[in-house]
């Protein structure tokens, strides 16, 4: 029998906003790959997906790296990466959890890339993204009529980043992603260019400790949690 590897989107935090499908795959797949990042933490994705799996799963929890160190990441994925290989070779059909969509902003497409060039089968399963859950949750529309909207992996940026500045200059609806640490200086950013009073800061959304701040202004001072999104809607559009 051949192996498969499937990357499975778990969505944003809310067991029940796993899609049906996703929950299909789960029922077939031999073992499951969650990502653990820091040690004791357990995996969040894995978290979301335990109600719906199976009691006979075997269930893997490897740790990626917590690191911008370009060198140590590579060889982390290439080493997972190996290792899926290796098991798929051997006719297991292998779940990768990941948070959200699998395809946006995830380690699961550094996984993906490498194992396609080897030419392993994959099928990824697409997961609602936590920033279409949020909108849904806070009320905030994305995408109306002519409205644009940007996806920024970031809410740092150096003074006169091209890219950065033309989008908080031209963009109706931004989500910044990984709004974790400090976000004043963003919020002072958001203030000049009209989309601070349509702003929402969302951090671990469906989780037990959910935050919403609907005022940003009391966001500062604050370091949040890496999981933590602002969207933020420029005023003409704002609700
Ligand atoms: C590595 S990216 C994963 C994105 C994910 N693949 C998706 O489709 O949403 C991590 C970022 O996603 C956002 N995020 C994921 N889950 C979230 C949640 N439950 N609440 C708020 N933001 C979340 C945060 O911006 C976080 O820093």
């Amino acid at each position: 029998m051949n192996g498969k590897f499937y990357g499975i989107g778990v969505g944003p935090g809310d067991p029940d906003l796993l899609t049906i499908k996703a929950k299909k795959i789960l029922d077939e797949v031999d073992i499951i790959l969650a990502p653990e990042t820091k040690s004791g933490k357990g995996s969040t994705a894995l978290n979301i997906a335990q109600t719906h799996l199976n009691q006979d799963v075997e269930i893997i929890e490897r740790k990626f790296p917590m690191t911008y160190d370009i060198d140590v990441l590579n060889k982390s994925y290439d080493e997972i990466s190996n290792y899926i290989k290796e098991l798929v070779d051997t006719g297991k059909k292998v779940a990768f959890l990941t948070l959200g969509d699998p395809m946006v902003y995830s380690t699961y497409i550094y996984l993906f890339k490498r194992l396609k060039c080897k030419g392993v089968e994959i099928e990824t399963i697409p997961g609602i993204t936590s920033f279409c859950a949020i909108a849904s949750k806070v009320g905030i529309p994305l995408g109306e009529n002519e409205e644009t909207i940007a996806i920024v992996p970031s809410v740092y940026y150096e003074k006169g980043d091209e890219k950065f500045e033309s989008i908080l200059k031209n963009i109706d609806n931004i989500v910044f992603m990984k709004a974790s640490g400090d976000i004043d200086e963003l919020i002072d950013e958001l203030e000049h260019t009209g989309h601070k009073e349509g702003s929402v800061f969302v951090s671990r959304l469906g989780l037990d400790d959910e935050v919403i701040e609907n005022n940003i202004e009391n966001r500062r001072g604050i370091k949040n949690n890496y999981l933590s999104t602002l969207v933020a809607k420029k005023y003409s559009s704002a609700r």
